[in-house]
């Protein structure tokens, strides 16, 4: 089956799903956005409110901040690929829990299987701690370790993952995107090395 095809099968099924509480709270599942061709994948967290209600990755103020940033680096957001580890609304926008991000996340797994990014960004801690153990990487504190680099490999072939801030860390802490914008013109370069 071709990506497409697969990819709307996969949201399909996440827009129906029931396998956490949050299903039954949610207005509408956020799978995600943007190209199925995307060399660079972005990893959030969860939905916030405006997501929840447009089913939609990123829409709201961190959201703004990370097209600026894409903006930053001559990215548009259809060129890439934007998701979350999960993917229905927490209330109140509390953290996923371990239970919930469990049960999401064989769907973002799937998602990097199809789409074979060259690039992943988990944006945040969470997302940080959940693709570095899932390639086999220590966790380290996002302080320590966003905008470096670290190679997995994989059945498609090498991955590169760089762990940046979450985008709403930056919204009332300009040295926090400061160091965002720093990390996106790195993955800009690291971008444009790569055939
Ligand atoms: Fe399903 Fe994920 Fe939504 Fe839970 S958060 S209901 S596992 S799609
Ligand atoms: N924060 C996230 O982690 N993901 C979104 O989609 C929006 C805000």
């Amino acid at each position: 089956m071709a990506k497409e095809e697969l990819m709307r099968k996969l949201e399909e099924r996440i827009k129906n799903c029931q396998k956490c509480p949050l299903g039954q709270l949610r207005t509408n599942a956020v799978p995600g956005a943007g190209s199925y061709e995307a060399r660079v994948m972005f990893v959030g967290e969860a939905p916030g409110y405006w997501e929840d209600q447009k089913g939609l990755p990123f829409v709201g103020r961190a959201g703004k901040v990370l097209d600026e940033l894409l903006a930053g680096i001559g990215l548009s957001r259809d060129e890439v690929y934007i998701t979350n580890i999960v993917k229905c609304r927490p209330p109140e926008n509390r953290d996923p829990t371990e239970d919930e991000i469990r049960a999401c996340s064989p769907y973002l797994d799937r998602q990097i299987d199809i789409i074979r990014p060259k690039v992943i960004v988990p944006l945040g801690r969470h997302s940080m701690r959940y693709i570095l153990e899932k390639f086999g990487f220590d966790p380290e504190p996002i302080s320590k370790i966003h905008g470096k680099t670290f190679e997995a490999h994989t059945l498609f072939g090498k991955i590169v993952i760089m762990p940046m801030y979450h985008p709403a860390a930056a919204l009332y802490r300009p040295p926090i995107r400061e160091e965002l914008r720093k990390d996106f013109a790195k993955l800009g370069e690291i971008i444009n090395q790569s055939p």
